[in-house]
């Protein structure tokens, strides 16, 4: 098999497996605080991905959430493994979580997958090749005027009430959108604009296993990501995230997020 069917592989059966456990009292840990949360299910499903990827690809290197990064071993394969995108969803509500595998090769964008666990939807894209949802082929939404734009948050605490310089600029936005979501999955609310089911995504902070498997079936469905100041996306770096539909609506949203910027950011 080659590293797309590996992945695929592992990721449905990852899917399968956390469709029928539950976070068990006792197995659920804060991190930073109480709206951070890990449980025994990220960690043995990391350690699930992780085995099963370098057990057929050994020189493949591995930065996943829960563990210290694998070094590179000489592939220049790089894989971003998110074994739980969603972890509060997936305590509180057991649903609305993703299992997010992303792979590049020499820094190019290989292949991305995301599994909407308990919706059983499985998005995913090859370089070059388009998106999927399942089967079937996706594409960002037409839409190119806010006003009829949906935008999508996984965290409303930190995009709209928290201070930071860009925060006028987004409340701005958020009045200027025909609606404001927040589902609290970055892979997920990622693959709605890739699916045209939203057009915008703003993210304050996101960290590589949280978007790069999605980032590629965005950008293969048409949709385009920067960081918030139109730069573009790290790699292997933590980033504010934005999101669009299509080049004209994101460069829409930076003009208007720069005009809205504090002067302590802009000096
Ligand atoms: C988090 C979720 C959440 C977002 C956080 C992410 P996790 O991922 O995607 O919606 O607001 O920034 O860290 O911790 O559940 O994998
Ligand atoms: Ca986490
Ligand atoms: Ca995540
Ligand atoms: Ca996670």
């Amino acid at each position: 098999m080659d590293r797309f069917d590996t992945a695929r592989a592992l990721v449905l059966a990852a899917g399968a497996r956390l469709r029928l456990a539950r976070p068990e009292a006792g197995a659920v840990w804060e991190k930073t605080g109480h709206q951070d949360l890990v449980t025994r299910c990220d960690r043995e499903t990391e350690q699930f991905l992780r085995s099963g990827i370098l057990s057929a690809f050994p020189g493949d290197a591995i930065v996943g959430e829960e563990y210290p990064a694998t070094p590179p071993g000489g592939t220049g394969c790089v894989w971003y493994l998110d074994p739980i995108d969603g972890t509060t969803n997936f305590v509180s509500q057991h649903r609305n979580y993703a299992v997010s595998v992303g792979c590049y090769q020499d820094g190019v964008p290989a292949f991305g997958l995301v599994l909407d666990v308990e919706r059983g939807a499985l998005y995913s894209a090859r370089h070059g090749g388009g998106a999927l949802r399942d089967e079937a082929p996706i594409h960002v939404s037409h839409c190119g005027v806010l006003r009829d734009a949906l935008l999508t948050t996984p965290g409303v605490l930190h995009t709209f009430l928290r201070e930071h310089p860009r925060r006028a600029g987004l409340v701005e936005l958020a009045g200027a959108v025909r609606g404001v979501r927040s589902m609290g999955c970055v892979a997920l609310e990622l693959c709605a604009v890739a699916a045209g089911e939203a057009e915008l995504f703003v993210a304050l902070r996101s960290c590589p296993w949280d978007h790069n498997a999605a980032r590629i079936i965005l950008a293969e469905a048409g949709g385009c990501i920067c960081a918030l100041d139109g730069a573009p996306l790290p790699q292997d770096t933590g980033s504010a995230v934005l999101a669009a539909c299509s080049r004209p609506l994101l460069e829409q949203v930076l003009a208007g997020i720069s005009a809205n910027t504090s002067s302590r950011e802009n000096g």
